[in-house]
């Protein structure tokens, strides 16, 4: 299959209409769409990115009352939290309808929604008439596509085509909370904060890796985020033990001769260059990546949690 390079909304949306696949850029990092009610473009997916069965897609709507076009009933909570930060890197768990199929949910009764804050997956989502069934666009296991260029390494042949646009803005996944319960939870840490939600239903509560509520992300037990390199996560340069075939990304300059270093002004472009940094590294074939901590204030909450993921993932 030769996939198409577009950067017309209408064209990937034909292409998506016809049964096809098409990646996508969004504000968090690049989606691979299909049409949600189409079982079979749904399998697609699966079978490009080599995603397991069991790991559910997030269904992405144009406008907030789509919302019912794929969910059985909108909790007080989630409609809450829909109202105050829809269209955001936020995905809202709630209970599915039945026209969704259960291959998109992998079996699941419940399923995720966002409304992206990107102008060209709107576009996209409208020129299309339904929501998007799409998760990350990268081969399952590698660091998620946060450029055109990385969807196109991983997936080049295995997809119809490609909604070329920017380097995505945020650079990490989005937020996902649970909204099928007593109290919101968030399963998966991304730019919209626990202080944020929190700021809206004060009831929000946060499941920390491991816990018997992660474990409701069945995408979260898999190797996740991590380069092929091995991650090192340090705190000062003393943590540092040999510089050769390794590559360092972090805010605080470091003077040793990586063979790829990126120095980030703030914890906002460390996410957003820390997927691409990991494939750059893995493309000069580095032994080791060494990245910086950071503190877990806002956004570095997110970017923790991804580089403690890479971090265990590898060793
Ligand atoms: O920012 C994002 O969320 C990007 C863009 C493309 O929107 N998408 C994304 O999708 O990261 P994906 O499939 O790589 O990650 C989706 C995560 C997985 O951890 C999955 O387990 C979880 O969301 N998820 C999806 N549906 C769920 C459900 N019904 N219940 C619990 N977790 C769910
Ligand atoms: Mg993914």
């Amino acid at each position: 299959m030769k996939t198409v390079l577009t950067k017309s909304a209408v064209q990937a949306a034909e292409i998506i209409k016809a049964g096809g696949i098409a990646a996508f850029p969004t504000e968090t990092v690049y989606g691979l769409g299909a049409n949600i009610f189409d079982a079979a473009a749904v399998g697609k997916i699966f079978a490009a990115k080599g995603r397991p069965a069991d790991n559910p897609l997030i269904a992405h709507i144009a406008e907030i009352d789509d919302i019912s076009l794929v969910v059985k009933e909108l909790t007080a909570f989630a409609e809450k939290l829909a109202e105050a930060f829809f269209p955001a890197p936020l995905t809202l768990v709630l209970p599915k309808n039945e026209r969704v199929p259960l291959i998109a949910t992998a079996n699941l009764d419940t399923i995720g929604v966002r409304q992206p804050r990107h102008e060209i997956a709107l576009d996209l989502i409208k020129a299309c008439g339904f929501p998007l069934a799409a998760p990350s666009a990268n081969l399952s296991g590698n660091p998620s596509p946060t450029d055109w260029q990385s969807v196109y390494a991983d997936l080049q042949g295995k997809i119809e085509a490609i909604l070329q646009g920017d380097v995505t803005e945020i650079g990490l996944e989005s937020t996902v909370v649970d909204c099928t319960g007593e109290h919101p939870q968030v399963l998966r840490r991304g730019a919209i904060t626990l202080e944020e939600l929190r700021r809206v239903v004060p009831q929000t509560i946060y499941a920390p890796p491991d816990s018997a509520a992660e474990k409701r992300s069945p995408g979260l037990k898999y190797r996740h985020y991590a380069p092929q390199a091995k991650v090192v996560l340090i705190e000062s340069e003393d943590e540092i033990e040999n510089a050769e075939n390794c590559a360092y990304i972090g805010l605080k300059k470091i003077n040793a001769p990586f063979i790829e270093t990126k120095i980030c002004a703030s914890v906002e472009e460390y996410a957003h260059e820390l997927f691409r940094f990991f494939r750059r590294a893995d493309d000069k074939a580095a032994e080791k990546i060494y990245c910086q901590k950071v503190s877990e204030k806002g956004l570095g909450a997110a970017l923790t949690d991804r580089l403690q993921r890479a971090a265990s993932a590898n060793n």
